[in-house]
């Protein structure tokens, strides 16, 4: 089976960040949501992977796949224009062939291998399975309907009144039938080709609909709230002790804390689960628990928790920054002494002087 990952699109939501980084690019615990997408397939067996990139960003997916240790064979698809998922789908319907396929969104993390999902494809040879979870606000994703006998009814893409609290997860199988039906889809009120429309033209043909209902946790990180919350789960979950980094006799490191290798740290308290990547500077600083702190960062006389810290930004005499996110290359310094608590999402090279 082939896989075709969705890392083209605009991103608007997470915006500033993804002004300089794709939405599918953004690190959650120091590693881009990109690559978890890769774990899975590889954790599934798939190989063949088709990469829908985007003409603004399509180079940066490249670079941050280039090293590629999950071995996959990659073939990158250039999507002109973002006008839907289905529209990606037709823009890759060469590369797929006439093989069933897996289509994982680039910019969701599930916290469950997908290998059940696939098996289940392989046992029961539907026409489409989709992987669905139950959300408390259906009515910002795709819904599904499913009926007694276990089947997918009805589908209807962020409905007002949603029908369900059954979200569509961003992780589908098709079989090739899914073509003919693109060929003849309308754009919807949105002006995208949807691929919940697609799926609902399967269902109108007759097609057998299955669902696969996702346990564990699903984050669709598409504002900075679900990015911290990912970045809570993943340094919960997967996080393993490893200290490394030039640190000195002053400093106190206690809990889950991984520090890379070139990482300097001074006179400072790193309390886990924590992440410090490479040549990143810290002193005289606290470090609190679910911080994921990239590399080149600079964070001086400060205290800081509950946030991510893109590459190569710095941060100076803050009391105290909890909740937040800040973009690459953003500078935060206090100038006067005030005692106050902030909660910023700062862009890329951003400068704020508190
Ligand atoms: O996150 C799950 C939701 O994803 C589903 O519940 C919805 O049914 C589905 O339509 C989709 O909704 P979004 O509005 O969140 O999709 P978004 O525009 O964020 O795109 C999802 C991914 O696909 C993202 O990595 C960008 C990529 N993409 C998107 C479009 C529109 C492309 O590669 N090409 C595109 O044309």
């Amino acid at each position: 089976m082939k896989a075709l990952v969705l890392a083209g699109g605009k991103g608007t939501r997470l915006r500033p960040i993804t002004h300089t980084i794709p939405k599918q690019l953004v690190p959650v615990a120091n590693k881009p949501i990109l690559h978890y997408v890769m774990d899975q397939l590889k954790d599934a067996g798939i190989k063949d992977v088709g990469v829908i990139i985007a003409p603004e960003t399509g180079d940066l997916i490249k670079d941050s796949l280039s090293k590629n240790p999950w071995n996959h064979n990659f073939t990158f698809i250039l999507q002109d224009e973002p006008l839907g998922l289905a529209h990606a789908v037709k823009v890759a319907r060469d590369y797929l062939g006439n093989d069933s396929f897996i289509m994982y969104l680039g910019d969701n993390l599930i916290g469950e291998s997908i290998c059940s999902f696939v098996k289940t494809f392989e046992a029961e040879n539907p026409d489409a399975l989709i992987l669905l979870k139950e959300v408390s606000n259906p009515s910002s994703f795709g819904v599904a309907v499913v009926n007694s006998n276990g089947k997918v009814k009805k589908l209807i893409e962020k409905p007002k009144r949603p029908p369900s609290n059954l979200a569509l997860v961003g992780v589908y199988i098709f079989t090739p039938q899914i073509h003919e039906i693109i060929e003849s889809l309308k754009p919807s009120w949105r002006g995208e080709y949807e691929i919940t429309d697609a799926i609902q033209g399967l269902l109108d043909n007759g097609g057998n609909v299955l669902p696969h209902v996702l346990k564990g946790w699903w984050l669709d990180t598409g504002k900075k709230d679900d990015l911290l919350e990912a970045n809570t789960i993943v340094l919960d979950e997967f996080l393993k002790k490893d200290i490394k980094g030039k640190i000195d006799g002053e400093t106190k490191i206690s809990g889950r804390v991984k520090i890379e290798e070139t990482a300097v740290i001074k006179n400072s308290t790193i309390k886990g689960p924590v992440i410090i990547g490479e040549n990143t500077i810290i002193e005289n600083s606290f470090i609190g628990p679910y911080t994921s702190i990239g590399n080149n960062v600079k964070i001086i006389d400060s205290v800081i928790q509950n946030s991510v810290v893109l590459d190569s930004a710095e941060i100076t005499k803050i009391d105290r920054l909890e909740d937040s996110l800040i973009g690459k290359y953003a500078k935060l310094h206090r100038k006067e002494n005030s005692h106050r608590a902030y909660r910023v999402s700062i862009g890329d090279y951003s400068e704020i002087e508190l």
